[in-house]
């Protein structure tokens, strides 16, 4: 891959004025999204930064985040078809990230079998325009159109040729493809399948409030089709906005992956626990632990802006917990008294969950999964020495990195002669009727009745 220009991304105000409902915005917006991921910004905070600017109205704000997604699952093909078809980088950067955004819809799988949301020809036509209303690449619109055009000219011998290359087949960068691979020799395709089909839309149906049973009829009754997926695990055929998921607003169901909600179940909570929930914002698994008991909990999480999601879940779910800023990797914050159970869902390098965050691939690097172990072994090994004798300690991450996952668990029993529970370990990715979850993985262990510590 060649080497990315630079460009200010965070300007998204096209020079020439634009329809904001044609595909021409929509498109330069994806650009600039796109163009700052390539720079380091997750894709969530870039377009963030870019609506802020109040220029897309919400229609055009859906159409920028699907390519810009879009865009993010086929990036690797993208770029190597523009490195075939051009002599150096396009620059600047948002010229390069608007020619992959147009490349990514007419390249796509999808195109090729007539099934395409966005039309060929429309596409580079609009592309052009784009070019044309940005003063930073309006001298490169002839070249827009021009490698466009041969794109569709060419796209057989084109995709022939590039889809021999691992990184523009399966659109991961390679040292993910080669990492995926020597994890796990038997299933690497299927992991990077997964991690690039589309998310399903699942639902945790609160057991405080209802059953899984009869929330699949109130389901019903809306015409929403849906399959249950788990104990209180719900995943409707079609997602939708949460807004129109009914009893959403009440409390009776939230938005939670069907591999995330074994957490609470794992960790075995009763009445009158003390728990710790010690990485907890936004509170998924927070709000799952107190709908499973009366428990008194400590959510704990070192980012305090990210703080005020857990409370606004809780409010929607009438639930209670006190709520904290501190570092669970010191004991700055911590009043003495033992918890009975503690959940240690660790900052991972997210590689588990990258159908829903198709941009952290391009994102991180190879080195991050040992710094970041390095980090998570730290809070276990702190939050060990606040568990009571005989109490339980699950350890969760959303990553496939063997380092980060079984060999950080394998390590920690090992050090703090923890006995280990039965739990699932490394869940893969898995999109099938059956089963339909991202990739988590669980330890749990116990604290000896006679251990000192
Ligand atoms: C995987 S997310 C937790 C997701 C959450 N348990 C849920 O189910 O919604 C990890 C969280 O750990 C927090 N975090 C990172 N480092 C931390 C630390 N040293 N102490 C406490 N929280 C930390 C992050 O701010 C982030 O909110």
């Amino acid at each position: 891959m060649r080497g990315t220009p630079t460009c200010n991304h965070e300007k998204f105000m096209p020079k020439v004025s634009l329809k904001t409902d044609s595909l021409a915005f929509c498109l330069l917006g994806a650009a600039h999204a796109v163009a700052a991921v390539r720079t380091g910004t997750a894709l969530p905070q870039a377009l963030s930064q870019i609506f802020s600017k109040n220029i897309a109205p919400p229609q055009a704000r859906g159409a920028i985040q699907d390519i810009s997604y879009r865009t993010m699952r086929q990036l690797g093909r993208a770029e190597a078809l523009l490195a075939l078809m051009t002599q150096k980088s396009p620059e600047p950067a948002l010229l390069h990230a608007l020619l992959c955004c147009a490349l990514a819809l007419i390249s796509s799988p999808q195109e090729q079998a007539g099934d395409a949301p966005y039309n060929s020809f429309t596409v580079v036509d609009q592309a052009v325009t784009a070019a044309a209303s940005d003063l930073s690449i309006a001298h490169a619109k002839g070249m827009v159109n021009a490698v466009l055009r041969r794109f569709l000219r060419e796209r057989d011998a084109l995709l022939q040729d590039v889809l021999r290359d691992p990184v523009a087949h399966w659109n991961y960068p390679a040292w993910w493809i080669d990492s995926i691979k020597s994890a796990y020799p038997h299933d690497w395709q299927a992991i990077l399948a997964a991690g690039n089909a589309l998310p399903p839309l699942t639902l945790r149906v609160n057991c405080r409030k209802t059953t899984a049973a009869a929330y699949m009829q109130t389901l019903a009754l809306h015409a929403m089709a849906a399959t249950q997926v788990g104990p209180v695990a719900v995943r409707l055929a079609q997602p939708v906005p949460v807004s129109q998921i009914p009893g959403f607003d009440q409390g009776l169901v939230s938005v939670q992956d069907a591999a995330a909600q074994f957490a609470a179940t794992l960790l075995d909570v009763q009445d009158g626990m003390r728990v710790l929930d010690a990485c907890a914002a936004p509170g998924g698994k927070t709000g799952h632990i107190l709908e499973c008991a009366d428990v008194e909990l400590l959510a704990l999480d070192s980012d305090a802006r990210r703080l005020p999601r857990i409370a606004e879940n809780l409010q929607r779910l009438q639930l209670d917990a006190t709520l904290q800023v501190g570092d669970a990797g010191s004991r700055e914050w911590w009043d003495g008294q033992a918890f009975d159970r503690i959940l240690a869902d660790v900052p991972c390098t997210a590689s588990g969950i990258v159908r829903r965050h198709p941009d952290i691939r391009w994102l991180r690097r190879k080195g991050d999964a040992v710094q970041l172990a390095s980090q998570s072994r730290q809070i276990l090994d702190n939050l060990w020495q606040m568990l009571r004798p005989d109490g339980k300690l699950l350890f969760v991450t959303c990553s496939l990195w063997p380092q980060e996952s079984e060999a950080q668990a394998a390590a920690f029993a090992v050090r703090n002669q923890a006995i280990r529970l039965s739990a699932p370990g490394q869940l893969l990715p898995t999109a099938n009727t059956e089963y339909d979850h991202d990739g988590l993985f669980y330890a749990l262990f116990q604290k000896a009745i006679t251990a000192i510590t």
